[in-house]
């Protein structure tokens, strides 16, 4: 897809496509007034018989004689008092939808006009992103193993248009942006999306490989079992300990900053499949535990994000990877293991295992001093029962932190909320043969919170934040599939560091 800008006043943009956009109140605005006009009133026509009554996701395509545009795409924004950068994105995703099933191959979007404004950097920044973001969110397919998926797509331009008006660098900027996170989101999506037969953690590391050998600043290194074995990661090894299929830790490392900047680190839980081990889970919906991996897709789509945006930041990406089996070789419940920071663990739960695979990969981290450490999880289905499919949790040891990822999570509609780690918590998950337990011994309540302060017992004195995506990371019944959650706001995280 080619992104661009368009600086053409509204006679004079040549497109298949020109989409404008029409509020609840029908009364029309900047560029869709203009179009109106030079129409002979013809949306009018529409609002007064309800061929369109602007409401979020309604699209209509008309087409026009004899002028440099062949059709007009309405786009229903809501109510205008309302308009906000989520209903932009719902509106623009709807729209681009509709059109890509045409043969048109040209859209010039004026959406925003009238509405918001294009000349003020932050807000060209926004709109020209959302809506390359939104060509990626609709485009994406999953072909793999259903060929019957493939839509052709003949849709070959967007642009945006600024309705005569200059277009500022900041707009370039969006567009790069979001075509460059579109693309990854899409990544995250097909991974996760893969069945766990054929997403093992090799190939995750494939995958990492490739994009990692693109970029000169980019190095991968791959730890096999027998190399953690020497690095005494004792408590990822135990939920390895059933499977046949080696696990992966994928450690990449992305030095385009300035040498003398500390690394950010990003952790992401690499289960490419949770059976809940010998703590076996029930087999109701058990096959959405392929997506146990969607932290580690995500690191890898911001991978991909960062070294094809060559952000100038210094980065380590983590992915601890393997199955959660049950054979005569698993962790059985009860066993006592010692993690890789030394801390004693005992397994009460074999199903609580992201945590011990993000315990060791947060220890291993440290040896890179970082500024700061981030980990995605799908890690508790108390964190789905608390938050549901709108936020992530958000746990951290700092205030600033957290509330960096917060507003993040704002700007990108890739919303979290925060739950406290407090020691009240921590209590609950004290055991009497181990220095900690993998789950609580007092009281079942809290269950996100206390996998949380399992996870802050391994990241040292460092500035820590983990991200509970189990309830965002995929939708589930009909619409079964990846969303590609967080990436949005784990992007938005990265070039606001890049920018430090
Ligand atoms: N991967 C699951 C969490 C999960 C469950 C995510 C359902 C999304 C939907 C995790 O490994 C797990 O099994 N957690 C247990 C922890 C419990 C044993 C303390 C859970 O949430 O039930
Ligand atoms: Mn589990
Ligand atoms: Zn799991």
């Amino acid at each position: 897809m080619k992104f661009a800008t368009n600086k053409k006043i509204i006679n004079e943009i040549k497109t298949d496509c020109l989409m404008i956009s029409v509020f609840n109140d029908g009364k029309l605005r900047g560029a869709a007034k203009l179009v109106n006009n030079a129409n002979g009133k013809l949306i009018d026509d529409f609002i007064k018989n309800k061929d369109i009554q602007g409401k979020i996701g309604q699209t209509r395509i008309i087409p026009v004689t004899g002028k440099s545009y062949k059709r007009i795409v309405l786009v229903g924004c809501g109510k205008f008092e309302d308009f906000s950068q989520k209903n932009y994105r719902k509106a623009i995703a709807s729209a681009l939808s509709k059109i890509s099933q045409t043969n048109h191959k040209s859209v010039v979007s004026l959406v925003h006009d009238g509405a918001e404004k294009i000349d003020n950097p932050n807000k060209a920044y926004r709109l020209s992103r959302v809506l390359a973001e939104s060509w990626h969110s609709i485009s994406y397919q999953y072909t793999t193993t259903k060929k019957s998926n493939l839509r052709k797509l003949d849709l070959r331009k967007i642009e945006i248009g600024t309705n005569g008006k200059k277009a500022i660098k900041d707009l370039k900027t969006g567009l790069e942006h979001g075509d460059a996170i579109g693309k990854a989101t899409k990544l995250v999506r097909h991974l996760g999306d893969l069945p766990a037969n054929i997403c093992t953690p090799t190939y995750l590391v494939s995958v990492a490989r490739k994009i990692m050998n693109k970029n000169k600043s980019a190095t991968l290194k791959v730890l096999n079992e027998a190399q953690m074995k020497k690095l005494k990661m004792n408590s990822l090894l135990s939920v390895t300990a059933g499977a046949s299929e080696p696990a992966k830790m994928i450690v990449a490392e992305f030095n385009n900053g300035s040498k003398s900047q500390k690394p950010i680190v990003v952790v992401g839980k690499g289960i490419t499949f949770d059976t809940g081990g010998i703590s076996l889970k029930p087999s109701n919906k058990m096959d959405e535990m392929k997506y146990d991996m969607c932290g580690a897709s995500t690191t890898i789509g911001l991978m991909q994000m960062v070294t094809e945006l060559n952000l100038p930041i210094n980065a380590v990406f983590v992915v601890p990877a393997c199955e959660n089996v049950p054979s005569s070789t698993a962790t059985l419940p009860g066993d006592v293991v010692t993690s890789m920071s030394g801390t004693t663990i005992e397994v009460l739960n074999t199903d609580a295992e992201g945590r011990l695979i993000l315990a060791d990969a947060l220890t291993y981290a440290q040896r890179y001093k970082p500024k700061l450490m981030i980990d995605m999880a799908t890690l508790t289905g108390a964190c789905v029962v608390a938050l549901g499919a709108h936020h992530s949790g958000l746990m951290s040891n700092s205030d600033q932190l957290a509330d960096q990822l917060f507003q993040c999570g704002q700007s990108t509609d890739d919303v979290t909320w925060r739950l406290p780690l407090t020691e009240d918590y921590a209590n609950q998950i004290v055991s009497n043969f181990a220095d900690v337990a993998n789950i609580s011994t007092r009281g079942s309540g809290a269950g996100t919170i206390t996998a949380g302060c399992f996870l802050q017992k391994f990241v040292g004195d460092y500035d820590w934040a983990h991200i509970d995506i189990a309830g965002v990371a995929w939708a589930e019944g009909a619409n079964k599939g990846a969303t590609g959650r967080p990436m949005g706001l784990m992007s938005e995280f990265l070039i606001n560091e890049s920018k430090t």
